[in-house]
């Protein structure tokens, strides 16, 4: 995906509208940076208190802008002190008061705030809003105005589609998490799982069974294009992990993990589920990272059973809508 004529971005994940962070997370006078595919980019508010984005470079000499400073919502570049406003457009250059400002403009990105979550288009911005079917779709837990939100980021040496299959892969729970959230199923591996994906407007729910039997305890979703969703209410209320894969470089993937919850609202309580995500998190890492090839080949390259139809519903997701659409 070329913007404005510059190199490639965004390569592999162009045109996609993804969550990139918690909106109270970007505040103030703060500069945020994220890398995505890539591409360094820097997060602010404007002078209204708008989200805005701009391609992480200085388009004089290509210095960071989140290492600068924003002055009445425009970023200031830490080099010699361009000043440029949410929509990329000049506003200043030091020493040169003839310099012609029109000419000399940032990179502006989409994005939006919505649900509590700011979210990133990973294309040219005037194409952000033109593509109906893939436009932000917050679950509906995060747009009740009942809930907490909390998040917290670890960042894995792998292919992000190796992640993404992880979070939507049930055959590992009693494997992987025997001692936590597979617990209930050791010892039943033996029975015949069914897992059904059934596509949805926001990408698919994954049904399971085992000996025919449906289980509701958990319930599982996936959200294109990078999202799981996982719905683990307790009784009468409302408690969903929400895991985003988003690709840093080939071989680096930021996992997101965002909590959504009804009860035990305090901030302070933050840090007990963060322990919990953190804890099952930390039990998959290492067994993904040791996948070969980092990312997800052709299903053919790999032998595989029924019980990885959801992976194998992802992954032709992935070759025809996400990477293939690099080349739209
Ligand atoms: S590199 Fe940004 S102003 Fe020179
Ligand atoms: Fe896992």
């Amino acid at each position: 995906m070329a913007l404005d004529g510059e190199i490639s971005v965004f390569s592999g994940f162009s045109r996609l509208w993804v969550i990139l962070a918690l909106a109270r997370d970007i505040r103030g006078d703060r500069l945020r940076s994220y890398t995505v595919a890539g591409e360094r980019i820097v997060v602010f508010r404007d002078a209204d208190g708008r989200v805005a984005a701009l391609l992480d470079r200085c388009p004089h000499r290509g210095a960071a802008l989140s290492l600068g400073r924003v002055c009445a919502g425009v970023v200031e570049c830490p080099f010699h002190g361009w000043r440029f406003a949410a929509d990329g457009r000049n506003c200043h250059v030091p020493w040169n008061p003839d310099a012609r400002r029109e000419r000399l403009g940032a990179t502006p990105l989409a994005v939006r705030e919505a649900a509590g979550l700011v979210w990133l288009y990973t294309g040219a911005a005037a194409e952000a809003e033109a593509d109906a079917d893939n436009q932000p779709m917050p679950g509906e837990a995060l747009l009740r105005d009942d809930v907490r939100l909390c998040a917290q980021s670890v960042a894995w040496d792998i292919h992000w589609t190796r992640v993404m299959e992880n979070m939507l892969d049930s055959p590992h729970l009693p494997f992987v998490h025997r001692a936590s959230i597979g617990r209930s199923l050791v010892g039943w591996s033996d029975r015949r799982m069914d897992l059904r994906w059934q596509a949805t407007r926001y990408g698919a729910d994954i049904l399971s069974q085992i000996d025919g039997a449906p289980r509701d305890g958990a319930r599982l979703s996936y959200r294109f294009p990078n999202a799981m969703e996982l719905r683990i209410d307790p009784p009468g209320r409302i408690l969903r992990l929400l895991a985003v894969c988003t690709p840093q470089s080939p071989d680096r993937t930021t996992l997101s993990l965002y909590t959504v919850r009804n009860f035990a609202r305090l901030p302070a309580f933050d840090a007990l589920f963060r322990r919990m995500n953190a804890r099952i998190a930390r039990e998959d890492r290492a067994i993904v990272e040791s996948s070969q090839p980092a990312e997800v080949p052709h299903p053919a390259a790999e032998k595989s059973v029924r019980t990885d139809a959801p992976t194998l519903a992802f992954r032709k997701i992935y070759l025809q809508r996400i990477r293939g659409g690099d080349d739209a």
